[in-house]
């Protein structure tokens, strides 16, 4: 499985989705003039999560635009959406990639386009946008491509709204010997190149906290931690097996036998079905101060 392939984002799907902040889209929809449709960037979109979340929160009439650098992502946002959409009591449009319904209402139309977010040369099609958003992207990048992003927000006057960024924080029940180690070295890979320069990994939704801060944003941060489920075997497992691949390439060659019985003790635990996890993220919504 690579990282981020269509199996991975549908195992992380439920947990993602009982993660999120309610609140946060509330308070954003407070702030959003009424009118004219929303213009909504997704940065790292997938396969479209983050707007099946996001969308009915925000509810009224919305265009997304999509990007995503993995065309095989991109080419199933619509399929996905269309599910959704289907199950969730929506009306969808396939020619037209729009959703409507009445109760809440909205009618969103969609866009993807293929764009590769990481070159210091990708111009951002942030014109006209009225909200920036992502999800489960934000501790890939560096800060300066942080740094960057939020200050053509501001200039925009765009509010963003990032959610599921992971914040470094991983709990087992039960607990085990080599936890704490594991955890720490994977939080060290975190922090090496996903493509943007050294990335932020687990610190990345605080450098955005006072980045945006500083750039006169009205800031609230919610925890939005993956309560993953003694149920959810399949999630549990990828993340222990991830996790321990991560921990093996941070290691010295004298711990991998440790490592690697980590990972067959917690795997064992998992089939038990005895094993809960507890992985911390973090929503942030920045509002832009009124001119
Ligand atoms: C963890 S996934 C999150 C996907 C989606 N937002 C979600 O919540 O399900 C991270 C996403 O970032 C995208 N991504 C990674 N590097 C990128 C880049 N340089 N440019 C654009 N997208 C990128 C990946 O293709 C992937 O879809």
């Amino acid at each position: 499985m690579g990282d981020f392939d269509v199996d991975w984002l549908r195992l992380r799907g439920p947990a993602d989705e009982r993660a999120r902040a309610a609140d946060l889209p509330v308070l954003l929809r407070a702030h959003l003039a009424k009118g004219p449709p929303l213009k909504v960037l997704d940065l790292g979109c997938g396969t479209g999560s983050n707007l099946r979340a996001l969308a009915p929160a925000l509810g009224g009439a919305q265009a997304w635009l999509c990007l995503d650098v993995d065309a095989e992502l991109l080419d199933r946002l619509a399929d996905e959406t269309q599910a959704w959409a289907q199950a969730s009591g929506f009306a969808w449009d396939a020619t037209a990639r729009r959703v409507t319904g009445a109760e809440p209402r909205l009618d969103c139309t969609l866009t993807t386009r293929r764009f590769d977010l990481a070159p210091d040369s990708a111009e951002l099609p942030i014109d006209g946008i009225g909200l920036v958003t992502a999800s489960a992207l934000l501790d890939l990048v560096s800060e300066t491509w942080l740094t960057r992003l939020v200050s053509q927000c501001a200039k925009a006057r765009a509010p963003i709204l990032m959610a599921l960024t992971y914040d470094g924080r991983v709990a087992f029940e039960p607990a085990l010997s080599g936890d704490r180690e594991v955890i720490e070295a994977v939080n060290r890979h975190q922090r090496r190149d996903k493509g943007f320069g050294p990335a932020l990994g687990p610190g990345a939704n605080a450098r955005l906290a006072i980045l945006a801060a500083a750039q006169g944003y009205w800031v609230e941060v919610r925890t939005s931690d993956w309560r993953i489920r003694r149920s959810e075997r399949e999630l549990q497992s990828a993340l222990i097996r991830g996790w321990s691949r991560a921990a093996c390439e941070e290691a010295a060659a004298s711990d991998q036998a440790a490592i690697a019985h980590w990972e067959a003790v917690r795997l064992a635990a998992v089939e038990r079905g005895c094993s809960r996890i507890n992985v911390g993220h973090r929503d942030l919504l920045a509002i832009p101060s009124r001119a």
